[in-house]
């Protein structure tokens, strides 16, 4: 397998702090959530997208809410600070957990977010208490698609709910391409869409419902990469050259891709009867 930091959106988990310096914040600053999420969401729509999710599994107060992926823990605490739930935003690369419960700290988040720094496929939870899981652009970069979705279900709670975004094969995909997926993306599982669906209702899930968002997303990424190449100079004011060229390779390699068509995108929610 391939080195996750290999993916050049996640070289650098303290580039962060450099964004939160140029709109004004010093080291120990307290954070205004609002601010901090401009940046904490890596994932398309950024808050937007989190908020649908809240209305679509009705995520409350006093919920227990896992979010296998969580980076810098951007939807865990939008999720939080908007319920009141109990959210554990578990997270793979140790730098993106540890700067995430900072940003938790910052926010005053720090009681309803627990940052847990764990591969998905180890976590163990002693009680399966959560009866809802989210998830943005992670669950492909896990190896072993049946074996983690089996582990989704059987960590919910009977009824719990799941909303999932996530890559999947797009309709030109070719195996020729998957080398470029599995270094450039940290690509492990990518399915095609229905085997997608299937694999879910393989292991129980009921599929409540599901959107193809590659066109949308296609949209997003290409715009986005418009709005970085227009930034550029005060990108590499704040990031310098290097950190602007990593990041500009990243959003060119995921517009190209949705435009070519060889990755597509899916939203999934689904209950455990
Ligand atoms: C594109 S980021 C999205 C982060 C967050 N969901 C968001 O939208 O802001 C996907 C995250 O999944 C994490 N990840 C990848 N494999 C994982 C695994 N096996 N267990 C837990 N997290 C994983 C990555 O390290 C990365 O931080």
């Amino acid at each position: 397998m391939n080195d996750i930091k290999d993916m050049k959106l996640y070289s650098d988990a303290y580039r962060i702090f450099k964004d939160l310096k140029a709109i004004g914040y010093s080291e120990d600053d307290k954070l205004n959530l609002e601010d901090l999420n401009q940046f904490d969401q890596l994932h398309y729509h950024g808050t937007l997208s989190v908020q649908e999710a809240i209305e679509a599994i009705d995520i409350r107060e006093n919920d227990n809410v896992l979010e296998v992926g969580a980076g810098w823990g951007g939807p865990s605490r939008y999720i939080a600070s908007k319920t009141r739930a109990n959210v554990s935003a578990l997270e793979l690369q140790r730098d993106y957990s540890e700067v995430g419960q900072k940003l938790t700290r910052k926010t005053g988040l720090d009681s309803f977010v627990t940052h847990i720094n764990q591969d998905f496929l180890n976590f163990f939870q002693k009680d399966n208490s959560f009866n809802k899981i989210v998830s943005w652009l992670a669950l492909y970069h896990i190896p072993d698609r049946r074996k983690y979705t089996h582990k989704l279900f059987s960590l919910l709670n009977k009824n719990g709910m799941l909303f999932v975004e996530d890559l999947t094969f797009g309709k030109n995909f070719e195996s020729s391409h998957k080398a470029m997926l599995e270094k450039k993306l940290f690509a492990n599982s990518l399915e095609k869409y229905s085997d997608y669906l299937d694999t879910c209702a393989n292991v129980g899930f009921k599929i409540i419902e599901h959107k193809d968002m590659s066109s949308d997303w296609g949209n997003f990424t290409n715009e986005r990469l418009k709005v970085l190449q227009a930034n550029k100079i005060n990108h590499e004011k704040i990031h310098g050259a290097e950190g602007y060229n990593k990041i500009e390779d990243f959003y060119t390699t995921v517009s190209e891709c949705f435009a070519e068509n060889i990755i597509g995108g899916i939203r999934l929610i689904c209950r455990k009867n």
